[in-house]
């Protein structure tokens, strides 16, 4: 086996994977420049416009950098979508016109529906189609979101722009007196990387070694601008973080290291707030974050390096201290904070007891990419779960509506962000550890590097017309076949 650093790796292999490599170009800190404004996605109010919404999925032109424009895809937008606000309770009507040259779908990332409306691979949307569909809206709040989901092309059109994020509102927020000021103290943060032709122009073209360990950019997009800046009240500020890269895992961190507390994971509130100085997230992951903005500091937003690029990760321990990639900056203004004090509890979780499993499943996640394999190379073997690719005609598991079951989760070769349609899940252990306390609530994607036990809550139906996904969130992982399909019925 050869061994080389993650950075002789980005290096000796950038000829063959320049969208796998990690380039290290700024140091976090003041010498960065950031000067675009956070762009905040159009915030779409459902229940104001009579719940019914109308997604025009089209090509465009948006420019992440200044000055130059490149092809993109985006849901009535130049790039990602508008932000949805949902109630509980409440029946949204959603219309979908695709006016892409291509197959695509839209799939509601942790929105908890039946899997006809789930927008899956089993719920294709033709070019020049109009879809019409019916979304109930039943689960405490959380922050989701929404994908293209199409066979084999999901990882393509997610880079080209598709991403759109949905807030699932349950009052909970106002009784808690959280920020909640869409746009002033409550901002979407919807971080992806990307390469940039020096035109400007995306190229999305992973090589089979990008493909095998999932494609990553060069440079950090946060909310599909490079390196911006937002203005924010001096108090208490409400981050809802999305993970929407293809591949790349983030380790956010402050620059000055100062500690903030995360409010809610994929499926809603933690139980109380929990204090970090570091954060990691996995493709397909959500956390909302308090960040305390009262010291009237400006500061920088960065990530560490993905140190989750295969078999390298475990080499790389000494440069993750001296790599940090700045993603945003804050600037606090004279503004008054409309919340400048954290709140102690927040929202018990629904109660998981993993006594009342009916059953235990075990699913192993295999790239291929295991020892032996050539990483400058081609790439590796079959994508697989239990030794099994992808087959949209085929059903692995079959569940009851309405039980919990315990679902042992092994990558082999590399971690995987480890994700289940219509459903959310409790992580029991990581690795024989209980998790850390971010990690206690409901969840709908976790990195497994290594194995997790997950207590899964079988809440939404679906049938052998339109089963259930499950799958790896690195999408060049999921369109190679590192995906299964499951039913849930009575
Ligand atoms: Cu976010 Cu099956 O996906
Ligand atoms: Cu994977």
């Amino acid at each position: 086996m050869i061994l080389l650093t993650r950075r002789q790796f980005a290096l000796g292999c950038s000829a063959t994977i320049a969208a796998g490599c990690v380039c290290n170009r700024y140091a976090i800190g003041d010498s960065v420049r950031f000067d675009t404004s956070l762009p905040i996605p159009r915030l779409i109010d459902a229940a104001r416009i009579g719940n019914a919404i109308n997604l025009r999925v089209a090509p465009s032109r948006h420019a992440f950098v200044k000055g130059k424009t490149a092809s993109t895809y985006g849901y009535s937008a130049s790039v990602l979508g508008p932000v949805i606000r949902v109630r509980r309770g409440d029946e949204v009507q959603i219309t979908i016109e695709n006016a892409l040259d291509r197959i695509t779908t839209v799939h509601w990332h942790g929105l908890l529906v039946p899997g006809d409306v789930d927008g899956g691979p089993h719920q294709p949307i033709k070019p020049g189609e109009v879809r019409r569909l019916a979304l109930k809206i039943n689960q405490p709040a959380a922050t989701v979101w929404f994908h293209p989901h199409p066979h084999h092309d999901t990882a393509r059109q997610v880079y080209m722009g598709l991403t759109g994020m949905i807030i699932v509102d349950d009052g909970s927020s106002a009784h808690l007196a959280l920020p909640q000021t869409y746009g002033m103290d409550d901002l979407p943060i919807i971080l992806q990387d990307r390469s940039f032709e020096p035109d400007g122009s995306l190229g999305y073209n992973p090589s089979p070694m990008a493909t095998g360990y999932g494609s990553r950019g060069d440079t950090i997009v946060t909310n599909g601008a490079v390196r911006p800046f937002a203005k924010v009240p001096r108090g208490l500020v409400r981050l809802r973080l999305l993970n929407g890269a293809n591949a790349r895992n983030f380790d956010l961190r402050f620059s000055d290291e100062r500690a903030f507390h995360v409010i809610a994971s994929d499926g809603g509130f933690l139980s109380e707030p929990v204090g970090v100085s570091q954060l990691k997230m996995s493709p397909g992951e959500r956390y909302e974050i308090l960040v305390n903005f009262a010291d009237g500091k400006a500061v920088t937003l960065g990530t560490g390096p993905d140190a989750e690029i295969g078999l390298f990760g475990a080499l790389t321990e000494q440069a993750a201290d001296s790599e940090h990639i700045p993603v945003m900056r804050f600037e606090p203004t004279a503004v008054p904070p409309s919340v400048k004090i954290l709140p102690t509890r927040l929202v018990v979780p629904a109660a998981a007891d993993p006594r009342a499993a009916v059953a235990r499943r075990r699913f192993v996640l295999d790239s291929g990419m295991a020892a032996g394999s050539d990483y400058c190379g081609s790439g590796g073997g079959k994508m697989t779960i239990n030794g099994k690719s992808h087959d949209l005609a085929r059903i692995d598991a079959t569940v009851r509506l309405g039980t919990t079951e315990i679902w042992e989760i092994v990558s082999v070769g590399m971690a995987h962000p480890f994700h289940i349609h219509g459903a959310s899940f409790r992580v029991l252990s990581i690795n024989g550890q209980s998790p850390p306390a971010y990690l206690m609530g409901w969840k709908d994607v976790v990195l497994v590097e290594g194995n997790a036990e997950l207590l899964v809550a079988f809440n939404r139906p679906a049938t052998r017309e339109h089963p259930f996904m499950f799958h790896c969130h690195i999408l060049e992982h999921e369109d190679a076949g590192l995906m299964a399909q499951y039913v849930c019925e009575r």
